[in-house]
């Protein structure tokens, strides 16, 4: 077990010496802020006090009283109002990267391969089924930039939760029915020309679609015969649902295009469609156990219980009769619980659907603790919502002529920007070459300008500074791998001997830290694991990116103060394992963002 790791389980260990009660998988380390005052810091000892009344500092002392921590740190401290701060021993730190040069791990532990040991101590998470509701787009609409947080934010989730070892289902919600429907058969009926739906299907379906709602808004007789449309589509008229099939592959087959551009696998895709015949006797059944209520025609899950829900009760079947979003997303969550038994359910949509998310879970909880037993879990539910993407100007961002920006051209677009820039730099690499470092970099830096910044904070979109090759990006990531890679096709090329050039193909696992820029190297790489479990923890990729590129920043100080292929053969090893080590994460760390790396740039 890693070194941190260990800790972590005495310090868990401990608090649970202290306080038999607790929930000490709550109790956690995570790297210093500040390094002056050590390498690890627990902050959990403050909020086990204040929900116990008790003096932080006197639990922290009574917990340091049973810690047992001598085979990995120097003395642990107790610090401010009640933290713990614990300072590795040089030998423990050295001993962890020898570990890794030898390939017993990549600084992160996966919870499959630890299971065993979870369930003896009934303490370390063992693993979790997780399902994550992400992308979603909807049927006969293109993909347009505001899909592409979800996809890009939800992709790396479920790579950060795999790669942890967790049992992750991937669902693409995709939104294949609606009252959308009926003003887009009402279209397609009237208005449709076949050559433009097969030179570009989905551009004529939001035609289509647009055109009728303008009128629509309008005209109650549009508006009418488009209900009607809808309540024939509903009641399995053959025409219809015939026109709904073609719909619905002709929107499939781009969204697959661009998944697959992005590298984006699901293992579901089960439209809101799949839920219709489950909506009718879901809300008969909340009826029946007095859940839901009638008001003014319509049916309704009211939450007089909780203050910030009281005026916002949850409307599932609305006075036409029909079923709306609220209910298809209930009659999800059931089928979900029933196939998979998820721990954990994530929904990754932007924050304007935050507060049908709130009425989701709110009534789904009423629903939960009305039909089971009371000590059956209540799986975790978390809705992971983001801001928008701003252009230039700091409005929604749009394209010159006020359109809203389509992901193809998007991705399009930043492919062709970066050939340019690699063309620039590397005039005689052939095309082909070129073409295929253009489209890593460029979908690098598209996503990567996407996780960055804090989920929830808007973001503005800037072409030159997500392709820059300097400052916090994926371009210079990917750079910076490329870097290190070179480094050893240098020592090859050298006049290193025969037997150091064994060596250096295979790195040595003898890694002697003695420079203060080896050590803060080594002690980032360290922290790998822990950064990925706070990515899960707290659904934010952008802790990965700030870390990946703190990264690459520790690695140009060693490099420019450490020398590797001057240095004797032992140092050179080290240090050249120290190389291998940090692309490895590089690489790694890029993989979990959903981003691809080259060897050459
Ligand atoms: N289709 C929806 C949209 O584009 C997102 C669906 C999110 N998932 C869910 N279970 N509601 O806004």
């Amino acid at each position: 077990m890693l070194p941190n790791k260990q800790i972590e389980l005495k310090l868990q260990q401990a608090v649970r010496a202290v306080l038999p009660d607790a929930d000490s998988s709550a109790v956690l380390i995570r790297p210093c802020p500040d390094p002056n005052f050590g390498d690890y810091q627990s902050n959990a000892l403050m909020s086990l006090a204040k929900s116990r009344k008790m003096n932080p500092r006197q639990l922290a002392t009574s917990v340091l009283a049973k810690l047992d921590v001598g085979d990995w740190c120097e003395k642990v401290e107790i610090a401010g109002a009640g933290f713990l701060n614990f300072r590795l021993k040089n030998a423990v730190l050295s001993g962890a990267l020898q570990a890794a040069a030898r390939g017993e791990h990549l600084f992160f532990e996966s919870v499959a391969q630890t299971s065993g040991l979870c369930s003896e101590t009934g303490q370390r998470p063992v693993p979790r089924t997780v399902v994550i509701d992400f992308s979603s787009p909807n049927v006969a609409k293109p993909m347009h930039v505001g899909h592409i947080r979800s996809t890009i934010l939800g992709d790396s989730l479920a790579r950060t939760l795999r790669l942890l070892g967790h049992r992750v289902i991937t669902d693409n919600h995709i939104g294949d029915w609606g009252t959308q429907f009926g003003l887009l058969l009402l279209g397609w009926k009237q208005h449709l020309k076949p050559d433009a739906l097969k030179t570009d299907p989905l551009g004529e379906m939001e035609r289509l679609y647009k055109m009728v709602s303008a009128t629509g808004e309008a005209m109650d007789t549009v508006r009418n015969a488009a209900r009607q449309e809808l309540v024939k589509l509903q009641s399995g008229d053959a025409e219809n649902l015939k026109i709904w099939h073609e719909m619905l592959a002709l929107s499939q087959k781009q969204f697959d295009t661009i998944y697959a551009r992005l590298g984006v696998k699901f293992d579901h895709a089960l439209g809101e469609s799949f839920y219709n015949p489950r909506l009718k006797p879901l809300v008969d059944e909340l009826v029946t156990k007095g859940l839901a209520r009638e008001s003014e025609g319509a049916i309704a899950i009211f939450f007089d219980d909780m203050p910030q829900l009281k005026e916002q009760p949850a409307l599932i079947r609305k006075s036409d009769g029909g079923f709306n979003y609220t209910t298809s997303d209930l009659a999800t969550l059931a089928y979900r619980l029933e196939t998979w038994q998820p721990d954990e359910i994530i929904y990754v949509t932007d924050g304007r659907q935050q507060l049908h998310f709130q009425q989701v879970f709110a009534a789904f909880r009423k629903w939960q603790s009305a039909a089971r037993s009371p000590q059956s879990a209540i799986p975790k539910l978390a809705h992971v919502w983001f801001g928008s993407i701003l252009g230039e100007d700091g409005k929604p961002f749009k394209t010159r002529s006020g359109e809203t920006v389509k992901l193809a051209d998007l991705l399009d677009e930043a492919e062709d920007r970066a050939f340019k820039i690699v063309s620039e730099k590397n005039p005689d690499l052939p095309e082909a070459e070129r073409r295929e470092i253009a489209r890593v970099v460029g979908l690098g830096a598209v996503k990567y300008a996407d996780l960055l910044p804090n989920r929830q904070s808007d973001y503005v979109f800037s072409w030159d500074k997500m392709l820059a090759l300097q400052g916090n990006t994926a371009p210079y990531l990917q750079y910076a791998y490329t870097r290190i890679r070179s480094i050893f096709r240098k020592t090859v090329e050298t006049s290193i001997s025969d037997k150091s050039r064994v060596n250096i193909q295979h790195p040595t696992s003898n890694i002697h830290l003695a420079a203060a820029e080896e050590t803060a190297l080594a002690k980032h790489l360290l922290n790998f694991g822990l950064t990925l479990e706070a990515v899960a923890e707290e659904y934010r990729p952008n802790f990965l990116c700030n870390y990946l590129y703190e990264l690459a920043g520790k690695f140009t100080s060693f490099y420019e103060n450490c020398p590797v292929l001057k240095a004797d053969d032992a140092t050179r090893a080290s240090r050249l394992a120290l190389c291998d080590l940090t692309a490895r994460v590089l690489k790694q760390g890029l993989d979990v963002l959903g981003i691809e790396t080259v060897e050459q740039m």
